[in-house]
């Protein structure tokens, strides 16, 4: 059994860690009476002062509605908020601002794409999704299916929780209309081969769609080079406000597709005979938009953008490598999901202990993680499993976190025993 007084906390090769912790205030607090070790960036991650701040100073100085005042405020706000969509499009890598729509968050950005395909759907096409999806990337088209008469068909996987490249392969054929993947599981960690599933996908005439929304916290995506049809994410889950995310969508695609929503914004002109659309990525937005919210994704991608991405995406990895080898430090414990490409995220369960319990415990001890079927029931009936006990961890998480959460689940172990 590893002895964790033993373990290593010095700071991750090339990643400064501790001066990272000191950019997010919220992570330098007690709970519980305990230092805080936030371990549910999965679900949501912590803000750095630099996105709180650019929130702040867009309030306090240039806050007014976008695209429609007549003055300086509203000059400035609009221009603060198209200045934040291009910094999206630079972090996707999409070709232009007319392919980046705003939306409350991938939620919504997969519903409106599965609105939005809708009328291309007829009775016996088929929408592949995967057996690892979020809800948000199942029911939306299984709501579309109802109406269209498509089918919503699975891509099982394996046990350690990779895709079955097989049952991709026999599933897909000339109905096949949609393929709608997860880059990466929210509840097992697994980085889906998503370039290989589009190509293979797009040889059908298929459209693709990627829920990036796990993905974005750990690496960055290129749309172009992915030649995905449609990649979501949420600004919540990659250091920015909640409230907001962005759809990136093929031009050609968002020009066909009807609007997802009414309202001002949206349109070119009303009457009562004819009502004509605005131009992209207008047509998608109507009403006022989080203007403010989007100003503080911008700040958080320019904050990733200052940091040494590889040498985060391996300071990551060394806190998934660490955690993987304490497993066997707690009795009864096990990892659901242990496919060969994943980000920080361990699933688990633990033997005679409810996953509800575990995250309870644990919480009294400042360590603040995620328990249930993370939104993905389906895969939880794949693996028999009500629920899981979910560790996600973010680059500013440290080796040291890691073991106490090691520590804190042998304590909770040892209490059951
Ligand atoms: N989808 C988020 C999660 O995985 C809420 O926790």
């Amino acid at each position: 059994m590893t002895d964790l007084s033993m373990a290593r906390t010095a700071p991750i090769a090339g990643f400064d860690v501790a001066a990272i912790r000191r950019d997010f205030p919220i992570l330098s607090q007690q709970v519980n009476g305990k230092p805080l070790i936030y371990l549910d960036n999965g679900a949501s991650s912590q803000k750095p002062e630099v996105v709180l701040d650019a929130m702040d100073r867009y309030y306090r100085e240039m806050h007014s509605n976008v695209h429609r005042g007549a003055h300086t405020l509203g000059d400035r706000a609009t221009t603060a908020f198209e200045d934040a969509r291009e910094k999206v499009r630079a972090f996707l890598n999409a070709g232009s601002t007319r392919e980046i729509i705003w939306t409350r968050g991938t939620t919504e950005a997969l519903n409106l794409v599965a609105n939005g395909l809708a009328p291309r759907l007829k009775p016996g096409d088929e929408i592949l999704v995967s057996q690892m999806e979020h809800h948000a990337n199942i029911v939306p088209w299984q709501m579309v299916a109802e109406r269209t008469g498509a089918k919503v068909l699975p891509i099982q996987i394996t046990p350690n929780g990779e895709l079955d490249l097989d049952s991709f392969r026999s599933l897909l054929n000339e109905r096949t209309r949609v393929l709608a993947v997860t880059h990466v599981s929210n509840a097992l960690g697994t980085v889906n081969p998503i370039a290989q599933l589009i190509e293979q996908a797009k040889a059908y005439g298929a459209i693709t769609v990627v829920d990036g929304a796990q993905a974005v916290p750990h690496f960055q995506p290129d749309v172009q080079a992915l030649d995905c049809d449609f990649y979501a994410f949420s600004s919540h889950k990659v250091f920015g406000p909640t409230g907001i995310g962005a759809l990136y969508g093929r031009e050609s695609l968002l020009e066909e597709m009807p609007p997802y929503q009414g309202g001002g914004e949206m349109i070119e002109r009303v009457s009562f005979e004819r009502t004509t659309w605005n131009i992209l990525p207008y047509k998608f937005e109507a009403g006022t938009p989080a203007i403010a919210e989007a100003v503080g994704l911008g700040a958080a991608i320019d904050y990733l953008n200052q940091l040494d991405r590889a040498a985060m995406e391996a300071a990551e990895l060394e806190l998934l490598a660490r955690a993987n080898t304490l497993v066997e430090t707690v009795p009864g414990m096990s990892i659901i999901g242990t496919a060969s490409q994943k980000v920080p995220v361990l699933s688990f369960k633990i033997d005679g202990l409810h996953p509800s319990d575990i995250g309870t415990l644990l919480d009294q001890q400042g360590i603040a993680i995620r328990t249930g079927h993370h939104c993905a029931m389906p895969l939880m009936d794949f693996y028999g499993v009500p629920g899981t006990a979910r560790a996600s961890f973010a680059f500013y998480n440290t080796l040291e976190e890691v073991d106490q959460l090691f520590a804190g689940l042998q304590k909770i172990q040892r209490l059951f025993a």
